[in-house]
């Protein structure tokens, strides 16, 4: 997100930028407007930022409360930051645009496409280990492929495999795509299992034809992260309780980090560098610095 944030700005406006990136971080509150009924000076606090508004590559950041939820006790500064913005993504297509609740859907498959990245890898870890259930992800490397086993897939396969629909993959009740929603899109509508749901977070160039689906009566949505902030919805709240929630499951074990690069001290060069992984296409898990 943040690269498409930049590169967008590159594009279309005046440098320099007058927008600060940084879409989550974890910190503490350094002062609290007299309305503020949720956080104090002084609580360490994790949060996924609103993409309209600046952001956190910066030593402080103003954000509205709701956006904000008390950080895992149990993790480091680093792991925590990994979390927020990812973790609220994978949490909103689950449990919202899929409706995955136990004990209705345990044991049923979900296909994540894309599954090391950073929302791939958080997204098996609440569909194994809070949703129970069986998990394929895709990966293309043997590095890649060994971290999602590692986040709770029960099985990896080649994006490939999935490009190809073969047969011996079965079907899917539920298909989260964190890749390419366009290149994927014929496959998803193969491997959809009847009334199943398909979630996609990447846009798209060209439409998409939902006529593949209503046979299966399948529906198909997009989950975006900064909806309630882009509208102003009253729901802005339900983003405070997920991350909350996130949290609770990170204390009890449950959830651990994705993250898997440091980056050391805040700077224009380290928030390159950031950057330049991620522009690669093939990072693994997330990327944090650290301040
Ligand atoms: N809608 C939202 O709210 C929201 C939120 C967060 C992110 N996003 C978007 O979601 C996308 C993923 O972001 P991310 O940070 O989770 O991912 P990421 O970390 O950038 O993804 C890297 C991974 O993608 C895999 N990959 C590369 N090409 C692929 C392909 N053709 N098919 C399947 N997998 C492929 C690679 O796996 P291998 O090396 O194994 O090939 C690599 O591990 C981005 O476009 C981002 O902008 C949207």
């Amino acid at each position: 997100v943040e690269v498409k944030r930049r590169s967008g700005f590159e594009r279309e406006r005046t440098l320099p930028m007058h927008l600060i990136l940084g879409l989550e971080a974890a910190g503490v509150v350094e002062a609290a407007g007299p309305a503020c009924q949720l956080h104090r000076p002084g609580d360490e606090i994790w949060f996924a930022g609103n993409i309209a508004h600046t952001g956190c590559n910066a030593e402080f950041q103003l954000i509205d409360e709701r956006l904000v939820a008390p950080k895992p006790r149990s993790m480091s500064w680093e792991d925590a930051a990994a979390l927020p913005l990812t973790g609220l993504t994978a949490w909103e297509a689950l449990f919202n645009h899929m409706a995955i609740s136990s004990p209705a859907t345990v044991g049923q498959r979900i296909l994540i496409i894309g599954g090391a990245g950073g929302v791939g890898s958080i997204a098996a870890q609440l569909a194994k280990r809070v949703a129970h259930l069986q998990v394929t992800a895709t990966a293309s490397r043997p590095e890649s492929a060994d971290w999602c086993r590692m986040q709770g897939a029960d099985n990896v396969i080649d994006h490939a495999d999935v490009l190809a629909q073969d047969p011996a993959l079965g079907q899917f009740q539920f298909v989260l795509n964190c890749a390419s929603t366009e290149q994927y899109w014929d496959a998803m509508c193969g491997l959809i299992a009847p009334e199943g749901k398909i979630v996609a977070i990447v846009e798209t160039s060209t439409p998409l034809n939902l006529l593949p689906l209503m046979n299966k009566s399948a529906s198909f949505s997009w989950e975006h992260m900064s909806t309630r902030s882009l509208y102003g919805l009253n729901s802005l709240s339900a983003q405070h309780a997920i991350l909350a929630q996130l949290s609770q499951l990170v204390d009890l074990g449950v959830i651990t980090s994705t993250r898997t690069t440091t980056i050391c001290g805040l700077s224009a060069a380290t928030v390159r560098q950031a950057h330049e992984l991620i522009e690669t296409g093939r990072s693994v898990g997330k990327v944090v610095i650290s301040y």
